[in-house]
């Protein structure tokens, strides 16, 4: 993909529907008993995977637009009527399909497997395996890394789990396994991961408990659910994924004059720190929660493009992200760390190894991008810090296969000196936000 340069960013736009959300929606949809409709689902292919494994399963989904329709096969509390799949279930490049889905089928009576494409099939596993074996799942992964192969066997125990990384994947499987299971299922996080799982649960009408409260003399954060459970049918509507809205918003606020409204985002807090974040490096942007979707906040977006100096001109101190709140902007800080590179004081990102272990190693591959680019990197183990604010020029870039990366350095190379190009764009890129380009395209004055 060429990018070339942009002068503003100018217009009014609504982005796809929340990934996250709509994959617990279609996958509490078909744990349920009776019909639900999900409206605004996003057009991910990652959430592609998750329709493809659920009709593998046996469950019937009709997709007419954004709008898809489920038939669930909850059959009362703690039994649900999925078929035994023919083959392997494939989460493509979906890390969310395959730990969801594996708290999903170990509460089942059969086996099953799933499998992923290459970068999936690199990724950590055993986060899912450990809990799920407390619960006495019999599953196996070898070295820890997919395929995942799942023995079916019911009924599973009820466990009290301590998550080793903050991941609100590995915390909705133990939650979505503990359906199934006998009495007080408990995830206890020392960060709060986002909280989709336990509002939609919810929504679905299963009594899910969460709070904070002391933990061997530390705080904090659980998500607690009796079972076995049922789920009644209930519509969703999803809301405008942040992660993706956050690309638009770093590429209007690095092009002074841009104007940009994004309508109807998903604001939930365990997800709205990005917003913040990018406040806090500069950004005018600003938003107002206008009413819930049903579970799920959500309002506008309001941008004006520049960077506001704040600080002391040049000599301001590099903004730090590090700590809990990196666990809530995971999936946006290869676009702050661009945005970090045209901010005054520059940014610095630490406690964030996890994002080495994300669809590519977002790390190396931030670095890597931005030294191309011509700014000044310094990579740590955990994290980078970018002095800023840098001149970028356009450069011949690599996506890694990884969508984030993609857009982060599609939106860099519009605010670039000069053309770029980004090796791998165009294919990654639907994982998450397929009509990326083509938006970037129309909002675009050169
Ligand atoms: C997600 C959780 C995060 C995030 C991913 C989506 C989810 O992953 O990076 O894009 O929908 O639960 P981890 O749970 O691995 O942190």
């Amino acid at each position: 993909m060429i990018v070339r340069p942009a002068k503003r960013l100018r217009g009014r736009v609504r982005v796809p529907g929340d990934k996250s959300v709509s994959h617990r929606a279609a996958l509490l949809a078909a744990l349920a008993r009776g019909r639900t409709r999900v409206e605004n689902f996003a057009s991910s292919d990652d959430c592609a995977s998750t329709l493809r494994c659920l009709a593998a399963l046996g469950v019937r989904v009709e997709r007419g637009g954004t709008t898809i329709t489920v038939e669930g096969v909850g059959r009362g509390a703690g039994a649900w009527d999925f078929v035994r799949p023919a083959g392997p279930l494939d989460c493509g490049n979906s890390g969310t399909t395959m730990r969801l889905l594996a708290g999903v089928l170990a509460a089942q009576g059969f086996d099953a497997t799933l499998t992923g494409d290459e970068s999936l099939s690199r990724r950590p596993m055993g986060r899912v395996v450990e809990p799920l074996a407390a619960m006495g799942a019999r599953l196996a992964a070898e070295g820890g890394r997919a395929p995942l192969r799942i023995e079916g066997r019911q009924p599973l125990s009820a466990v009290e789990y301590e998550t080793r990384v903050p991941s609100a994947q590995v915390k909705s499987c133990v939650l979505l396994a503990g359906l199934g299971a006998e009495g007080q299922t408990r995830v206890w996080e020392r960060e709060p991961t986002r909280d989709h799982t336990e509002r939609m649960l919810r929504w679905f009408g299963a009594p899910v408990e969460t709070g904070r409260a002391e933990r061997d003399g530390r705080p904090a954060f659980y998500a607690a659910l009796k079972g076995p459970a049922a789920l009644a049918a209930r519509d969703v509507k999803v809301p405008g994924d942040i992660s993706s809205a956050a690309f638009l918003v770093a590429a209007a606020s690095m092009l002074e004059g841009s104007e940009l409204v994004v309508e109807r985002v998903g604001l939930n807090p365990t997800r709205a720190g990005v917003l913040e974040a990018f406040r806090t490096l500069g950004a005018d942007v600003r938003w107002e929660a206008a009413g819930e979707t049903g579970h799920e906040p959500a309002g506008d977006l309001r941008v004006r493009g520049g960077i506001s100096e704040g600080g002391a001109g040049g000599a301001r101190a590099a903004s730090v992200l590090r700590g809990g709140a990196v666990a809530r902007m995971i999936d946006e800080l290869p676009i702050l760390a661009v945005f970090g590179a045209r901010a005054a004081g520059g940014l610095e990102i630490r406690d964030a190894g996890e994002l080495r272990v994300k669809e590519s190693d977002r790390i190396g591959a931030v670095v890597g991008n931005l030294r191309a680019m011509g700014a000044e990197v310094e990579e740590f183990d955990d994290g980078l810090r970018v002095r800023g604010p840098a001149e970028l020029r356009g450069a011949r870039l690599d996506s890694f296969g990884d969508h984030r990366i993609a857009m982060a350095f599609a939106v860099a190379a519009l605010a670039a000196r000069g053309e770029s190009e980004i090796v791998g764009a165009e294919q990654c890129v639907g994982v998450s936000f397929p009509e990326f380009f083509g938006l970037l395209e129309e909002l675009a004055e050169r």
